[in-house]
């Protein structure tokens, strides 16, 4: 329930809707992708740099696993995840893109990843533009609290592209090891601003 102390980051989010990009298609992730989540996701170079809560060796049934916690989260209005898919073809996932409701505590409000043969063409930048948009624009929110690991020049890189500020650094253990955790702020203003700038 919304009580007055409520920011709009910890209401309850919406159902998660489709969002289009220039050349996306970000809709609701089901049940039915977790046969693809399942061959697309345990790669090394996707879990090392997630939070350990993620299992590796991945288990046979860690993607059915993740789509029971995922279906409930949307459900109590915890997040909305998108299944990313490719214009013209979106039954085949390649990703996921997240939105975690603020629980005051945590700092991290947005989650991805993208399948290693779909990396490295800006797709996420695109994502991430188009969810960043539906938080500020259709949410609300005043900011977006962003995390990664400081080896993890892509995430980086697209915080960094967005107009973050990193505000911390922080001795964290990632799926991969002990690491530095860098804590991003995304204030909606300046990223208001920055949007502006660029259409002009
Ligand atoms: C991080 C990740 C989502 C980036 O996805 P992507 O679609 O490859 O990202 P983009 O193509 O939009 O690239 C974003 C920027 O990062 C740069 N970049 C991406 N991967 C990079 C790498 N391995 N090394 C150096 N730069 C990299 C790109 O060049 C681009 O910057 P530019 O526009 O200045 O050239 C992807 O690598 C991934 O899924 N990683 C594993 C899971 C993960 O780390 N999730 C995030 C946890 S915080």
């Amino acid at each position: 329930m919304t009580t007055e102390t409520d920011t709009p980051s910890q209401a309850p989010l919406p159902p998660t809707p489709v969002l289009q990009t220039a050349r996306l298609t970000l809709r609701p992730l089901e049940e039915s992708d977790t046969p693809t989540i399942q061959r697309r996701f345990p790669r090394w170079e996707i879990v090392r740099h997630l939070a350990p809560r993620v299992l590796w060796p991945y288990p046979d049934d860690g993607a059915a696993t993740y789509m029971a916690i995922s279906v409930e989260a949307m459900a109590r209005g915890d997040a909305c995840q998108w299944a990313i898919t490719l214009q013209g073809d979106t039954a085949e996932m390649i990703g996921i893109i997240e939105l975690r409701r603020d629980d005051g505590v945590s700092r991290d409000h947005r989650g991805f990843w993208i399948d290693p043969e779909f990396q490295g063409r800006g797709l996420m930048t695109e994502a991430a533009d188009r969810v960043t948009e539906f938080a500020f624009l259709d949410l609300q929110w005043p900011r977006l609290w962003l995390t990664n690991a400081e080896d993890n020049i892509g995430s980086h890189r697209i915080k960094e592209k967005q107009g973050a500020t990193l505000v911390e650094r922080v001795p964290w253990t990632f799926v991969g090891g002990p690491n530095v955790k860098e804590i991003w702020l995304l204030e909606r203003d300046a990223w208001m601003q920055r949007r502006a700038g660029k259409a002009g």
